[in-house]
């Protein structure tokens, strides 16, 4: 019998399927992000596969208490920033996604887990997007040089499906999923279908024959290439590249990981010999601060379960026209508002006629209330001018009469502080109660209830 024939349109963004085409799609509300797919459907089929299933052994149910968990093996990295990440290392037969901008250091970072993991395992490296000897020259840039590391230029899925179970590699990285085709399906590399199915393929490959897969796909927020959001569930851990291109550092995180915890991230700095491990970013984050001046405070955001050491610069001046000028980069605007209203109608600071600026150094995007002391301490510092002594760091949240609420993992940030050679750490009043530090730390905690407390507490004035 003739195959059907089913048009169909998917959201590039988010997956949402549908028979009719929207401008914005209803799964995630993006706009004109549906695009038409054309999809086989086989008479028949259907029942083949139920047949098979029957027979599989795997497939039967189990007690529990039959299951028998040995421990997952792990391959290092040799980066330990990497594995941290991913948990403590490459999870044998797992599918690691790993997303990022086009340009952030994907393939870098591949490569280089290829010069580590070369000397043991038998690694292949598919390619779609760059040709043999890019890839060479890439791997003598970062001094990679492996027997064991093989190198194929390919895009059909089956072909490479192939190729793995011949070559039996230990370890297979696929560059990107959206150069990959699968020749069944009619839409075009990069489609959600087919980076869908290629994935599907790939996991069905290196599950059977344990072998992990990292998988990099390129995230596009034009829509024109489906997003590697799509993939999140069919995949074991997600990690996502970050990172601002014209700024050297890199943030990895992990946004999914069946294998460990979602709160780790890695930072790198991209340099001439690839990614180097940043051991110590708040150390870099803070370099070449200015010291004794006004408009400037630390904050202590936490990163996962890491606390980081970041710089918010506030510039408050009078306004040359009607209007005042707000603008924050690294903040959120709303939250930035809301902060300056506080500070005009419950501690008497009028910033109604001046510009307000706020800006977190590093490209560092901040999106804890945690923070939200240190912003009003640095707008407070620039209107009236008061320094914010060097070795002064404040957190906590702000709230809507001015009060100082109490945040999480208050020790850890404080101890963080301490270790970088801070000599007071502003807290919010309640914090204290169940502060327990380490005990060889030396580090003055104020806490205070109000934003007022928290002016009077730097002691500059
Ligand atoms: P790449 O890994 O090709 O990015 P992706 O695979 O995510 O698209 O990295 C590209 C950028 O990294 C490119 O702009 C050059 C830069 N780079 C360095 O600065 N140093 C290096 O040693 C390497 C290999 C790349
Ligand atoms: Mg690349």
């Amino acid at each position: 019998m003739a195959d059907k024939i089913k048009s169909i349109y998917v959201c590039t963004e988010c997956g949402y399927e549908s028979a009719k085409w929207y401008g914005k799609c209803p799964g995630c509300g993006e706009w004109n992000t549906l695009s038409e797919e054309v999809r086989e459907v086989r008479k028949g089929s259907a029942s083949k596969p139920a047949l098979e299933r029957r027979t599989k052994p795997s497939s039967l149910p189990l007690p529990i208490t039959e299951i028998t968990t040995e421990d997952e093996e792990r391959y290092f990295t040799g980066s330990g920033e990497l594995d941290r990440v991913l948990g403590g290392g490459i999870v044998k037969g797992s599918l690691v996604l790993l997303g990022g901008d086009p340009g952030i250091g994907k393939s870098t970072i591949l490569m280089q887990i290829c010069g580590h993991l070369g000397k043991i395992l038998k690694i292949l490296y598919i390619s779609g997007e760059e040709s043999r000897r890019q890839i060479k020259l890439r791997a003598s840039r970062l001094g990679v040089n492996s027997e064991n590391l093989y190198v194929m230029t390919e895009t059909d899925v089956e072909i490479i499906a192939e190729h793995i179970q011949n070559e039996k590699p230990d370890l297979v990285m696929i560059d990107s999923i959206q150069t990959m085709n699968y020749k069944e399906l009619n839409s075009s590399p990069g489609s959600v279908s087919q980076v869908r199915e290629c994935t599907n393929i790939l996991m069905r490959t290196s599950k059977s024959m344990d072998v992990p897969c990292i998988i990099v796909g390129h995230v596009n927020k034009d829509g024109a290439i489906a997003g590697p959001k799509v993939l999140e569930h069919i995949v074991d851990a997600v990690l996502y590249f970050e990172g601002d291109k014209q700024m050297s550092y890199r943030i990895l995180r992990a946004v999914k990981n069946r294998y460990g915890s979602t709160n780790e991230i890695g930072v790198f700095i991209m340099g001439d010999k690839g990614l180097e491990e940043v051991e110590n970013p708040s150390l870099m984050l803070l370099s070449g601060r200015p010291k004794n001046v006004s408009g400037t405070c630390v904050a202590c955001p936490m990163e996962g379960s890491r606390p980081i050491l970041a710089e918010i610069q506030g510039l408050v001046t009078n306004s040359g026209f009607g209007n005042a000028r707000r603008m924050s980069a690294g903040f959120d605007y709303n939250r930035m508002s809301m902060l300056l209203a506080v500070l005009e109608k419950k501690c008497g600071y009028y910033f109604s006629s001046m510009d307000a600026y706020i800006n977190v150094t590093g490209g560092l995007k901040l999106d804890e209330p945690a923070t939200d002391l240190a912003v009003a301490l640095a707008l407070v510092s620039s209107l009236k001018d008061i320094i914010v002594p060097d070795d002064v760091l404040a957190f906590g949240e702000v709230g809507l009469t001015g009060e100082i609420r109490s945040v999480n993992h208050a020790a850890q940030r404080i101890t963080e502080a301490a270790r970088l050679g801070f000599g007071k750490c502003i807290v919010p009043y309640h914090n204290l109660r169940n502060l327990v530090l380490p005990e060889n730390i030396s580090i003055e905690v104020v806490g205070v209830k109000t934003i007022r407390d928290a002016v009077a507490a730097l002691g500059s004035h």
